[in-house]
């Protein structure tokens, strides 16, 4: 128990965590702010982000980031624990991590190292420097992500460390230093250096550019115990606020895309380093939006890369778009030819996952032909076969038209092969939730009961009519439609209307509510359950995108809106509770 406590303790900087609910200014060491445990008007709720420790001085509470979250919520230690891993990904297992003590000596090494390529940057005429300011970048820029060299030497930094008595064991395990035949000699050599650092503003690896065209362009920190490339994305010690702020994050591929980005301007940018996106990566990104833009290289490993991240960005619940970049190899090449403002508005014309994947289909096709059509339309179905169902269908009115083809050919290519193993039913997260068991016909248990209550009694209709968002699935939205127009001539639903206005599996559906659908005489209670369960998804929907604003906002031109937003939460906490709580 001990070590999953202390991961947390290092992964979650008490300060970010706190920050999302309390407005904390920096005083001298500490942060300040008012005490979200009992009510004051002037601060004296101090953070201390060294120690990673609360401390209110008013009212005495304090502790550490899990005993923050436990007090906050409400929770048990082990449950705020597990909420705290759970939304920073950390793996609850045992064991398997060493704790920050020992650490730390790999971060002091990296610190060390890294402020050694720095000085040697900043230290009068060296390659490095002039190459990046050939690149464009500014030396604020440079400072900012901390930019730094390798010197041509075969043993600069080597003779350094042990010149300070590092262990040869450590540089070697944190890929500093290379050995062969039993020399020690630098990794990095004749490189610019990227330091990667991760949200705690620790250094937990390199990546190393050639001055040259020599190979390969970049070296890499291979995996250490601080460092774990599938859980790191480059830059977000830097550019998560903004991320958050602008609720949409840039995605690219390498660090030069991000510090070039940065450097004219656009700054919600981060990177994936190259290699393959990974969910730890995607679920770290959503910790601060949902909104991903993928900016990879328009070659064609940088276009299949993207294919598989947006996967991997929409399996992790991100809203994705794939950004399209002609006449440039890379965000970085694009930003310079064209600009801040061209680059700007490819993001905001990028297209959603969904049509970037239809029109690559299409382009793969020949639709001139019979084949070509056919061939389209298979794509396309397996495209909108990952949608939830009323999503299709506004995809299914347009491809129809498109292809000339039925709406009803497409559902048939929809269900048809290949549905077979199919992800199940992304249904609106409200009929999910609500749902329980759902069956074959797809409508969720919420669907089905109200259905059922109109049927039972004209009166529901006009108290549903506000939840009619809930009908997520065609069948139920269509059943739902009808029973409001019948009932819009004489209050009540006549039955044998609605079954004759109803064909196929619609009515399939309707028999089967009225057949397996028991209201007993308990539906007043049915439908507050239903409505119960519905507020409870709309208040975490908000109440998550409210922690998310929280992120970003403690400077002070934001503070009457942090106070609000923070007064919004704890009434939105509490209502859940109180839904809970029924
Ligand atoms: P690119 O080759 O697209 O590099 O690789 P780049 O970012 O455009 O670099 P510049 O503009 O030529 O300086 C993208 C990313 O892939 C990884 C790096 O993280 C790089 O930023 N990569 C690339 C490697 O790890 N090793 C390599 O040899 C090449
Ligand atoms: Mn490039």
């Amino acid at each position: 128990m001990t070590n999953i406590a202390d991961e947390i303790k290092s992964r979650c900087n008490i300060v970010d965590v706190i920050g999302r609910q309390v407005t904390l200014k920096k005083a001298g060491a500490h942060y300040k702010g008012l005490c979200p445990f009992h009510g004051e008007k002037t601060p004296s709720f101090t953070v201390s982000e060294d120690k990673q420790r609360f401390t209110c001085y008013g009212c005495g509470a304090s502790g550490d980031v899990i005993n923050f979250v436990q007090r906050m919520q409400n929770l048990s230690f082990l449950e705020a624990a597990e909420k705290l891993a759970e939304e920073y990904g950390i793996e609850w297992k045992r064991d398997v991590f060493d704790n920050e003590t020992k650490r730390s000596a790999y971060y002091e090494i990296n610190r060390e190292a890294a402020t050694f390529f720095y000085r040697a940057f900043r230290s009068g005429r060296n390659p490095a420097l002039a190459y990046m300011a050939g690149r464009g970048i500014s030396d604020a820029v440079l400072k900012k992500f901390g930019v730094g060299y390798a010197d041509g030497e075969w043993d600069s930094l080597y003779k350094h460390f042990t010149d300070k008595g590092i262990e040869e064991k450590l540089l070697l395990e944190l890929g500093l230093i290379s050995s062969s035949k039993g020399r020690c000699y630098d990794k990095y050599r004749n490189r610019v250096m990227f330091p990667i650092i991760n949200t705690r503003g620790k250094i937990i690896g390199f990546g190393g550019r050639v001055l040259d065209d020599a190979a390969p362009k970049y070296l890499n920190s291979s995996d250490s115990r601080v460092f774990k490339k599938k859980d790191n994305l480059y830059a977000l010690n830097v550019t998560r606020q903004e991320i958050a702020k602008e609720d949409c994050a840039i995605l690219c591929e390498g660090y030069m895309d991000v510090i070039s980005l940065y450097r004219h301007g656009v700054r919600n940018v981060t990177a994936s380093l190259g290699t393959a996106l990974t969910a730890e990566q995607a679920s770290m990104l959503k910790r601060y939006t949902e909104n991903a833009v993928i900016a990879y290289d328009s070659d064609q490993a940088g276009r299949a890369a993207a294919e598989r991240g947006m996967d991997i960005l929409r399996n992790a619940g991100c809203k994705v778009r794939v950004l399209r970049m002609a006449g440039a190899k890379d965000p970085d090449e694009y930003v310079k030819a064209y600009g801040r403002e061209a680059f700007l508005e490819l993001v905001a014309r990028a297209p959603s996952l969904t049509d970037y994947k239809l029109s690559a289909a299409r382009e793969s096709c020949d639709l001139s032909t019979t084949e070509g059509s056919l061939a389209f339309l298979k794509r396309a179905a397996a495209v909108l076969r990952d949608l939830s169902p009323v999503e299709a269908e506004v995809y299914i009115r347009k491809l129809a038209d498109e292809a000339r083809v039925s709406e009803g050919a497409i559902r048939r290519e929809m269900l048809g092969e290949g549905a077979r193993g199919r992800a199940p039913e992304r249904a609106a997260p409200a009929a999910r939730r609500a749902g329980g068991a759902e069956e074959a016909a797809g409508a969720s248990m919420l669907e089905r009961n109200f259905i059922r209550l109109m049927l039972l009694n004209g009166a529901y209709v006009d108290r549903i009519k506000p939840y009619e968002k809930a009908f997520s699935t065609p069948a139920a939205f269509r059943i739902y439609s009808l029973i409001k127009a019948l009932c819009a001539d004489d209050g009540e639903v006549d039955m044998r209307k609605l079954e004759d206005a109803l064909d196929g599996p619609d009515r399939a559906l309707l028999l089967d509510i009225c057949d397996k659908v028991r209201l007993a005489d308990k539906d007043e209670a049915v439908f507050a359950e239903c409505v119960d369960a519905l507020r409870l998804s709309a208040l975490t929907d908000r109440e998550r995108e409210i922690i998310r604003m929280l992120t970003v906002a403690n400077d002070d031109e934001n503070k009457e809106r942090v106070e609000a937003l923070t007064r919004e939460l704890i009434n939105i906490q509490r209502g859940i509770k109180e839904v809970k709580g029924r």
